[in-house]
């Protein structure tokens, strides 16, 4: 008889949110101003609407006992939490000790984002991050907020997805701030390194004891043909450029071209690994592609279960530390195959012999996803934008079962994943 069942092996289950994609509110932010040019976002929604969460706190966390989650990881608006340089919002600030207080009193351990793509507009009009004086501007920033919650939290991110982050606004030009130079690009992630640097310093000078890292977006950049010198070196460069470097240097201080020094030491700039996996990259020569005939979510993305675990492994040879998955999921409006997903994902991390700690699905409810708008589903909680209901997915029951027992039972995957398949392309 086959067995399907397997132990998370420690693993413990948690979901991940980002202020902007969750709270609603007109926020004055670099995502509002960017969502109201027509244009920007596919369907012309913006971050105003999303999950109303900012009202909605309580019926939220009954949601997250639902979902029986040990863990959530949650993202700070900037933008609310000093509305002009150098003042800092007293209510805004309460709004969020009062939400951690109650997660808290719940049995539910926090993880919190201070950087998630956001800047108050008023940051983003003086240069955001290509601001001579940003790394003392976040600084100052994060001294407030470990000032006013360490009290109710102890684990942080500094910045997510820094190389997302600089790519996707000063690359591509598609997010804010819309430039299309690889310079800038270079320079945003420089200021990344020194932020998170500081960031790290700060917070450990006000909470020695914390745990502090960096949500990384980590791909696996593999050559679409496996005898081409061309596509291997290609996917080598990107996988450098993308990732490699940075991930060095944020970890451990190794500061290599096209980064410079600046002042930082070599050191130890993080007490965990966060990894955020989605997806691998296949690359002919300098370009990249999908593959044909792979299984693929609702925005085309390649799914690949295994690259989950051989990333860890790549950071693991760099360091060890504990690693969190701080995202991992997928764009799945029928709840199809989010099951197998999620079965698929956790095995491949049970099975790897790696210290993976915690798990955080992205997400827990559909949220606004950026410049994709309202459209990508990927909450184990469904999100009727009209009327703000929510009901918890098949997807998310099975996510349930198996963080309640710590394990995925014969029962669980014949009643959840047996009959979860994916579609490809
Ligand atoms: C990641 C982001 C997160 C969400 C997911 C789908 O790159 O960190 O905010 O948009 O992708």
């Amino acid at each position: 008889m086959a067995v399907n069942g397997f132990s998370l092996n420690g693993i413990e289950l948690g979901v991940a949110t980002a202020a902007t994609q969750i709270e609603g509110g007109r926020v004055d932010s670099n995502w509002q101003h960017w969502a109201d040019v027509p244009g920007n976002v596919a369907d012309g929604s913006t971050p105003e609407r999303a999950a109303d969460h900012w009202n909605r706190v309580d019926q939220d966390l009954e949601l997250l006992l639902d979902l029986n989650v040990k863990h959530y990881r949650m993202g700070l608006e900037w933008a609310r939490i000093e509305p002009e340089p150098g003042v800092f919002s007293g209510p805004a600030l309460d709004h969020y000790a009062d939400e951690l207080t109650e997660l808290c009193a719940s049995g539910i351990k926090p993880l919190v984002t201070l950087h998630h793509f956001n800047n108050p507009w008023w940051f983003e009009e003086l240069g955001g991050f290509e601001n001579p004086n940003a790394v003392t501007i976040l600084t100052r920033y994060t001294r407030q907020v470990v000032e006013r919650l360490g009290g109710l939290v102890d684990e942080w991110i500094t910045i997510n997805e820094p190389n997302v982050y600089a790519t996707q606004g000063w690359y591509f030009g598609v997010w804010p701030p819309g430039k299309k130079s690889l310079k800038d690009t270079l320079k945003v992630m420089q200021t990344c390194i020194e932020a998170h640097v500081a960031m790290y310093n700060t917070i450990h000078s006000i909470q020695p004891d914390a745990k502090v890292g960096v949500a990384h977006h980590l791909r696996l950049f593999r050559p679409a043909r496996k005898t081409n010198p061309l596509d291997w070196a290609g996917a080598r460069a990107m996988a450098y450029l993308f990732q490699g470097a940075l991930v060095k240097a944020m970890t451990l201080g190794e500061i290599r071209p096209p980064f410079k020094r600046n002042g930082i030491e070599p050191g130890q700039y993080a007490d965990f690994h966060g990894v955020n996996y989605y997806t691998p990259n296949i690359v002919r020569g300098f370009t990249e592609e999908v593959a044909p005939n792979v299984a693929v979510n609702d925005l085309g993305w390649e799914i690949y279960p295994a690259g989950i675990a051989q990333i860890c492994r790549r950071l693991d040879e760099i360091f060890p530390a504990p690693i969190y998955i701080t995202e991992n999921g997928t764009a799945d409006a029928a709840d199809a195959w989010r099951s197998r997903f999620l079965y698929d994902h956790l095995k491949a991390l049970a099975e790897s012999g790696l210290p993976v700690k915690r798990y955080y699905h992205w997400c827990f409810t559909d949220n606004w996803e950026w410049v994709e708008g309202e459209e990508p589903r990927f909450g184990l909680v469904e999100l009727d934008y009209d009327t703000q209901e929510r009901r918890v997915r098949d997807s998310g029951r099975f996510f349930a079962d198996m963080s309640w027992k710590g394990e995925v039972t014969e029962e669980a995957y014949s009643r959840w994943v047996a009959n979860s398949h994916y579609r490809k392309n």
